[in-house]
């Protein structure tokens, strides 16, 4: 049964990336995808037939996510789709539950994460945690001078007078990320950092009440957000590019999603 199984999620994925070549019926892929993630974990496969069999790793069943954010998660410096490599565990978790439960939307990775249990989004999120690759480099610069020196004070130092916390305080000097949940924001497209700033201004992004996320993001004219979207990703990811340890002391505005 499971060599069957395996065998026409290959098929299946043959076909479809045949079809995303074309650019056309997008849905199969994502049916394509669901069945991955829904093949059998490793006890199933240690009882069924041996032969022919595809090896049912982690990495063979994330597959479906590849499709999207790049070889192992990796993305690139160009399109809109996020690099998930190396992101704290507890933060990819926390999105996975948000695309899952409607707090983030997007149609494709709700299909994909709808039914899956918190346990193996904990496993996924921990697989691609773990992955340790380089960073496509940065973006050229997309703005003023005086827009980027704008975005660099608010990163670096913030704005008391808009009650607005500097982002190295809760992301990291480096823009590293913090485990266990806040990302990083660098190696970063402009376009998702300028997409996700928006949605949570407009609502369609929520995190873990209090959402501090939305409370900055709302303190934001246009123009911030697209300095702000210009400077990070036209910044070098450093050569330590992890998360940097958990911090003791309390960040500036409380943020539900601090932890995972
Ligand atoms: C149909 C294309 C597609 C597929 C397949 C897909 N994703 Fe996504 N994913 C996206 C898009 C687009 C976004 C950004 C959505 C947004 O604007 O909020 C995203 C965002 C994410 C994020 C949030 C990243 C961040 O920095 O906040 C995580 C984590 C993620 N995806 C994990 C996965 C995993 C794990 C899989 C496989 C189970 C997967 N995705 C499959 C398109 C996809
Ligand atoms: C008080 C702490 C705090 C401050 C200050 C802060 N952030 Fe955040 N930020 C967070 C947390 C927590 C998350 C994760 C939210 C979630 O789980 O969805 C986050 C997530 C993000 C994301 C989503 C990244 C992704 O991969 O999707 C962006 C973009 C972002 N912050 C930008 C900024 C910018 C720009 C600033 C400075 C203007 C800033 N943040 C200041 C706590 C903070």
């Amino acid at each position: 049964m499971a060599v069957y199984r395996c065998g026409t999620f290959n098929d299946l994925m043959l076909s479809c990336a045949h079809f995303m070549f074309l650019n056309r019926f997008r849905l199969c892929w994502v049916g394509a995808a669901i069945f991955a993630l829904c093949l059998p974990g490793p006890a199933a496969w240690a009882s069924a037939a041996p032969q022919h069999t595809v090896l049912d790793t982690m990495d063979q069943r994330m597959m479906a996510c590849t499709l999207c954010h790049g070889n192992q998660g990796r993305a690139t410096s160009s399109g809109y789709f996020p690099r998930i490599a190396g992101k704290p565990a507890g933060y990819l978790y926390n999105q996975l539950t948000h695309f899952r439960d409607g707090r983030r939307q997007n149609p494709g990775m709700a299909n994909l994460l709808d039914h899956l249990s918190d346990a193996y989004l904990r496993d996924i999120a921990a697989h691609f945690s773990a992955i340790d690759l380089p960073y496509p480099p940065p973006q050229p610069v997309q703005a003023s001078g005086s827009a980027m020196n704008r975005a660099e004070v608010l990163v670096r130092d913030g704005d008391a007078a808009r009650q607005l916390p500097a982002c190295v305080a809760c992301h990291g000097q480096a823009l590293t990320g913090v485990n266990p949940a806040v990302p990083g924001l660098l190696g970063l497209p402009r376009d998702y950092l300028i997409g996700q700033l928006g949605a949570w201004q407009t609502g369609l992004r929520h995190a873990h009440a209090p959402d501090c996320m939305a409370q900055i993001a709302k303190a934001l004219p246009p123009e911030d957000v697209a300095a702000l979207a210009a400077w990070l990703s036209s910044r070098p990811v450093p050569a330590n590019s992890k998360p940097a340890p958990p911090v003791d002391k309390p960040m500036p505005m409380r943020c539900g999603s601090a932890v995972p």
